[in-house]
């Protein structure tokens, strides 16, 4: 499996205390069938430097502890109206450095100013994978702006969390229904840690296996994140409209 969204990077952000967790992080996402995963910090500006540096960092450890994970880099870009100018400026880290930058909005947001700021950077040329768009109250109240994103030519990464409810039963419906009426683009860990939110993927891919095909836990969980991350097209799906 290959994971594009992980707050494995210390120091950065709410995710990984120090590098002792990052690398107990590692273990857990090797051991639950990961090769590759993408730090993803929150970040609101550039903060290219010391994400490379902390990556290299990151990569000799995993180097020196025989731990078979390629890490990646990204950023979960908190989505601004200044945020394709800064991906133009090239300010903001898009996954590996590919055209799709990892999008996140404010939990309390109305959801007014969303639909522009992806559409501008739509417009910038990049194709927004918006993050635990299952999450926002706003989406759950009115999923027809998924239509209007999908049409837009957004995709939709969902967290493996909300699909096993561990953000409660409203999150785990609209990922269900996300995954049902063939929203999702990728499913992905967004952890943050080694004991709670960890990047532990293989119950996730057993549970969409299970209860949607062993086709689409692969095509979630890996086929999908591979293409994004080598900057490749994603096969378009048509979805079953919200209404
Ligand atoms: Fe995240």
């Amino acid at each position: 499996m290959v994971d594009i969204h992980s707050h494995i990077l210390p120091g950065l952000d709410d995710g990984a205390d120090n590098f002792e967790e990052a690398l107990v992080m590692a273990k857990i996402a090797v051991e639950s069938g990961v090769t590759a995963i993408t730090a993803t910090p929150h970040c609101m500006e550039a903060r290219t430097k010391e994400i490379r540096e902390k990556i290299l960092i990151l990569r000799d450890m995993l180097q020196e502890a025989d731990i078979p994970l390629k890490v990646c880099m990204g950023m979960e870009i908190f989505g601004t109206s200044y945020t394709s100018r800064l991906l133009r400026e090239k300010k903001l880290i898009t996954l590996n450095n590919s055209r799709y930058p990892l999008v996140e909005f404010s939990f309390t947001s109305s959801g007014e100013e969303e639909t522009n700021i992806l559409r501008e950077m739509l417009w910038s040329g990049y194709i927004p994978i918006v993050a635990h768009p299952e999450r926002y109250q706003f989406i759950r109240e009115n999923p027809q702006l998924i239509n209007e994103w999908a049409k837009m030519g957004c995709l939709f990464q969902i967290n493996k969390g909300s699909l096993l409810g561990k953000f409660g039963r409203d999150v785990k419906k609209m990922a269900d229904s996300l995954l049902k009426r063939g929203f999702a683009a990728a499913v992905a860990s967004d952890a943050h840690s080694d004991e709670v939110r960890t990047p532990w993927m293989r119950e996730v891919y057993d549970y969409i296996s299970d209860n949607f095909s062993y086709d689409e836990a692969n095509r979630l969980l890996n086929e999908n994140p591979k293409r994004i991350l080598k900057n490749e097209n994603i096969p378009s799906v048509t979805p079953e409209w919200y209404r």
